[in-house]
């Protein structure tokens, strides 16, 4: 992939970052500012080089049209408290207010576009009108950074149109992300052990399909793991579940046992009456879940069984909580395998945006994990052994 350095000599210049901002907010709070921070190395190495820094990204889906309970100003504040300088957050993404702040830059400025997708042309399917975006940021700058790695499966104008008509590269944080990433797709040291959860098997039905080729053992938790027990006969009460993919999964279990792959399911799960934080859990057996309560968390026979399975482990990759850890009754799945993957000595990658922040927000030190991706979908996709858009646009004969 092309790097920074391929951009030569950026005193004075324009350059255009694609950041990834996608930071969960409870209504204009930051509760997980980790994405804000993975930008700082890319933006801090522009700001030295003397770079005129103009950033864009995306917050939420707002489908096209300017919404405030999606601006980026929360996102400003915090990434000018972070980066010890000033951010300039511009009035529009692509507007007289966007235009005015980028004419008024000096060297080492940083402004931050308002999110990207206000502008419909960003998400739509249709070429033409992502190029037309494309060109009218292309307006904005001389060169194009490639940093946001959580939207790089997405082929969106900031993304991917861009990266056709600017002088283009990637950033230090997606060059960081695949080398990570790819340790675990190629050629993995084993045991290779991937732990899947989050609410739904159809969000990982690719992923799974994949790592039934790749992985040793793969341990599963989540909303999704209720869709598993149901495949192998198990009532699941009020639980999550996708009657739809019931077949599907029996496919995975039947392949997973032809080829000696192991895939472990809950043995016990935290049940409740409702999904409310107050709600008073039980442990019960996978067998057991009564009709009227719901699974909210893996139990503690289960977290014991995977976290002896990570131990084992030389790579481990861990993508979906194991179950609704916001709430602290509910916690404790989740944490055990954070705990696991931090006490392991093997090459271990938290991935998906979730995981990712209850590891930090349960708080873990983010330094005894390998690599903490920001990617969700992204990373999904890699795992996938997917072509991704965003980085095939960056390839060096692209
Ligand atoms: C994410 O949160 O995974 C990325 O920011 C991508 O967001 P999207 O799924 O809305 O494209």
């Amino acid at each position: 992939m092309k790097t920074i350095d391929s951009l030569g000599d950026l005193r004075g210049r324009r350059v255009l970052v694609r950041s990834d901002f996608n930071v969960p907010l409870d209504g204009t709070t930051i509760t997980d500012d980790g994405r804000i921070r993975a930008a700082l190395p890319t933006l801090k190495r522009l700001v030295d080089a003397g770079a005129k820094v103009v950033v864009m990204a995306h917050l939420g889906r707002p489908k096209g049209e300017v919404n405030p309970e999606f601006s980026l100003a929360p996102v400003a504040t915090r990434l000018a408290e972070l980066i010890g300088q000033d951010v300039t957050l511009a009035d529009d993404t692509l507007g007289d207010g966007a235009k005015t702040a980028v004419e008024a830059m000096s060297d080492g400025q940083i402004v931050l576009l308002e999110n990207v997708r206000f502008d419909a042309r960003e998400t739509s399917k249709d070429d033409a009108e992502r190029a037309a975006m494309a060109a009218d940021l292309a307006e904005l700058a001389d060169a194009f950074v490639s940093d946001g790695f959580g939207v790089v499966h997405r082929k969106q104008a900031s993304v991917y149109d861009i990266a056709q008509v600017l002088p283009a590269a990637a950033g230090t944080l997606v060059i960081g992300e695949v080398e990570a990433l790819s340790r675990a797709t190629d050629n993995p040291e084993r045991p290779y052990v991937v732990v899947l959860g989050g609410s739904k098997v159809s969000d990982k039905l690719g992923v799974i399909a994949n790592l039934l080729s790749k992985a040793d053992t793969l341990l599963i938790g989540g909303g999704m793991a209720f869709t598993f027990l149901k495949a192998q006969g198990h009532e699941v009460g009020k639980s999550l579940l996708e009657e739809d993919q019931l077949d599907t999964v029996r496919g995975y279990l039947e392949e997973a046992e032809r080829r000696g792959v192991k895939i472990l399911v809950p043995t016990d799960v935290v049940v409740a009456p409702a999904f409310a934080a107050d709600a008073e859990p039980t442990v019960v057996g996978a067998g057991e879940i009564p009709a009227d309560q719901l699974g909210l968390d893996n139990g503690p026979e289960t977290t014991a069984a995977y976290a002896t399975e990570i131990a084992a482990a030389r790579t481990v990759v861990w993508n979906g909580p194991m179950g609704v850890f916001e709430f602290d009754a509910f916690a404790s799945g989740t944490r055990g395998v954070a705990q696991a993957l931090s006490d392991s000595d093997a090459f271990t990658i938290v991935g998906g945006g979730d995981s990712a922040a209850a590891v930090r927000i349960l708080g873990f030190e983010e330094s005894t994990f390998s690599h903490i991706s920001t990617g969700g979908g992204a990373s999904l996709e890699l795992l996938e052994g997917k072509v991704l858009p965003g980085l095939s646009v960056l390839e060096d004969n692209a």
